[in-house]
């Protein structure tokens, strides 16, 4: 039988802070193939998320298909906006929440790592920011659009970049990009589509240095839209989801564990030739040039929707 095996393979994922974003479905998938699971948690919510796992409160999703819970082997503290102590402002490190941690840089994170770990296998990387994003691009400031590109977009090269040393051969990194990237979406704004138009480019570019320099294939999934804390903070994802499932080709309802299966195929030995791939997890929709629940294709006045397929 033809099968995902992760066993022995170590995985980090940068971004998960709760159990609702596609980080925690990817470590589920990961994990149900047998990875070993090592995190990166954003420092404000270290606190928050090691204390919702340890009191239980992730049980229910933390649940494998074995019926086991699914272990976290060890939680890194990690801010991808700075690459090394000495980037990281002041005002900072003097902040309540990160005060009491003091290396929480992509540097710092790999090199714990290796001195955790010696290597890993899989690195995943999904977070991203923009300070501005509930703002249309006319209205975005420079700063605004630089933190986005700055943590969504250059956190994962120099994650890479950073990890990359320490990864075994034949190992894979997989991003998580939207559709904006490539479609004007209004309401993803702050710099947001340009950031996920940057990721899906230095994909392609990271899987030739990355492929030739230590055999490490780098993926993104573009994924469809999920109700995440990230995207909530967009304000529109509900209707998002609608729009999707009135107008996507598949029509059963889309989760993220859809993303982490797929995230598990693309990080195994089965998918050994696929690398700079942009893949869409979405039930289709990016497919669709047309949304068929608009009233100019109302049922009872045009044919196109009464079409038998
Ligand atoms: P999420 O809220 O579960 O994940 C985003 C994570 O990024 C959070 O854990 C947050 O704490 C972390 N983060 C933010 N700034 C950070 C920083 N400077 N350093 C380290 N961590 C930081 O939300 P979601 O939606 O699962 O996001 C994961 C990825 O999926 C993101 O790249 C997002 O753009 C992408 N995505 C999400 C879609 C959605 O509809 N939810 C659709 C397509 C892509």
């Amino acid at each position: 039988m033809l099968k995902i095996d992760l066993k022995g393979k170590i995985a980090f994922i940068a971004g998960i802070a709760d159990d609702q974003g596609y980080g925690f479905a990817i470590a589920r998938s990961l994990a149900a193939a047998g990875a070993t699971i090592i995190v990166g948690t954003w420092v404000p919510l270290m606190r928050i998320f090691t204390t919702n796992l340890a009191n239980g409160k992730f049980d229910a999703s933390r649940q494998l298909p074995d019926g086991s819970l699914m272990e976290i082997a060890k939680i890194y503290p990690l801010d991808a906006s700075f690459d090394t102590m000495d980037d990281v402002p002041e005002e900072i490190k003097q902040n309540k929440r990160y005060k009491d941690f003091d290396a929480y840089t992509i540097s710092d994170v790999a090199k714990a790592i290796s001195n955790d770990y010696g290597k890993i296998d899989i690195f995943i990387h999904s977070l991203a920011n923009g300070p501005e994003v509930i703002k249309p691009l006319l209205e975005t400031s420079r700063k605004g659009y630089l933190a986005a590109l700055s943590a969504s977009s250059y956190s994962m090269v120099s994650l890479l970049a950073h990890l990359g040393p320490h990864m075994n051969a034949g190992g894979a990194a997989l991003s998580l990009t939207y559709i904006a990237s490539e479609r004007a979406i209004p309401g993803y704004g702050g710099g947001m589509s340009s950031a996920k138009a940057a990721l899906e480019s230095d994909t392609r570019t990271l899987a030739w240095e990355a492929g030739q320099k230590w055999d490490i294939r780098v993926c993104t999934i573009s994924a469809g839209v999920w109700g995440s804390r990230a995207a909530r903070a967009i304000g529109i994802t509900d209707q998002m989801i609608e729009y999707t499932i009135a107008n996507a080709p598949l029509e059963h309802t889309f989760h993220p564990q859809d993303v982490g299966n797929t995230a598990a195929f693309l990080m195994s030995p089965l998918a050994a030739a696929i690398t700079g791939v942009t893949l869409y997890v979405d039930n289709g929709m990016h497919a669709m040039g047309i949304a068929l629940d608009s009233p100019a294709f109302n049922p009872a006045e045009t044919e196109l929707a009464n079409v038998e397929l």
